[in-house]
């Protein structure tokens, strides 16, 4: 079995720490600054994770935007955009979601053993569907996706995901941006929910970097001592 992949955690928050308000549109908290910056992250990496709440929510592309990122992995002998992954215990997944979109990017959906046969049914050739067994173990996705060649592992939420990879000691590096507002809800999303997390009083996490982009600031956290090593 291959070690897992180094993986990164991209976020974006409010100053209370909310990832979305209850409304049904996508939270924009980042800038074009930003936004470019993660763009890169994208393109340095062999898959991208999302949970399916972000997909039923967000309706995220989840592409490499810049023509230049993306012809630069082409050169290198890759596809122009990482492979896009999720998890589903329900697999309530649109096949019309732009995950699911026609373009050169595979496509995995870990899902739970119960709705596999629903999950094929309603995504046919859009993804591949793996059964991940009756109780998806996010170290085990992270193992396969290892196995599958998957080297750097980007992943962009939500809350649910964050929190199991956090809480399992999965994450090698954290980025988190926060913009300058609040959201003010607790009954919107937060950026990671109750858990017993490796970084607590006792145990500090190691602030890497704290770099302002225009009106928001990312913080980086070095959660492992594989932190750094993803250079390609
Ligand atoms: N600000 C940001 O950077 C950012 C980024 C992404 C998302 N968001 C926000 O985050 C919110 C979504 O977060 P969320 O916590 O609700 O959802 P999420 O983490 O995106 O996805 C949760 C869903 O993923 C599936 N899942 C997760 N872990 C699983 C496991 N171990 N086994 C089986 N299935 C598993 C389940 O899907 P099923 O329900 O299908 O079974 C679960 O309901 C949205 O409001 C979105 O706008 C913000």
């Amino acid at each position: 079995m291959a070690d897992r992949p180094y993986t990164l955690l991209s976020c974006g928050m409010s100053i209370d720490g909310f990832l979305s308000t209850r409304a049904t549109t996508r939270l924009m908290l980042s800038n074009d600054a930003d936004f470019d910056r993660v763009d890169g992250e994208r393109a340095a990496s062999d898959a991208i994770l999302v949970g399916a709440g972000t997909i039923r929510k967000d309706n995220p592309r989840l592409l490499v935007r810049s023509a230049e990122r993306r012809a630069a992995r082409v050169d290198r002998g890759l596809p122009p955009s990482p492979t896009k992954v999720t998890v589903t215990r329900r697999a309530e997944l649109d096949c019309a979601a732009s995950f699911f979109a026609t373009d050169d990017t595979d496509k995995l959906v870990y899902c739970s053993t119960d709705a596999v046969d629903a999950a094929r049914d309603r995504l046919g050739s859009a993804a591949d569907v793996v059964d991940a067994g009756r109780d998806i173990s996010m170290r085990r996705v992270c193992e396969d996706l290892g196995d599958r060649g998957v080297r750097r592992l980007m992943v962009e939420g939500g809350g649910t995901v964050h929190t199991q990879l956090l809480t399992e000691d999965l994450a090698d590096e954290l980025q988190l941006v926060v913009a300058p507002f609040f959201v003010g809800d607790s009954g919107a999303c937060r950026f990671v929910g109750d858990g017993a997390y490796p970084w607590n009083p006792d145990r500090r996490a190691t602030l890497a970097e704290v770099r302002q982009i225009d009106d928001v600031v990312l913080l980086r956290y070095a959660l492992s001592p594989r932190f750094g090593t993803d250079a390609p």
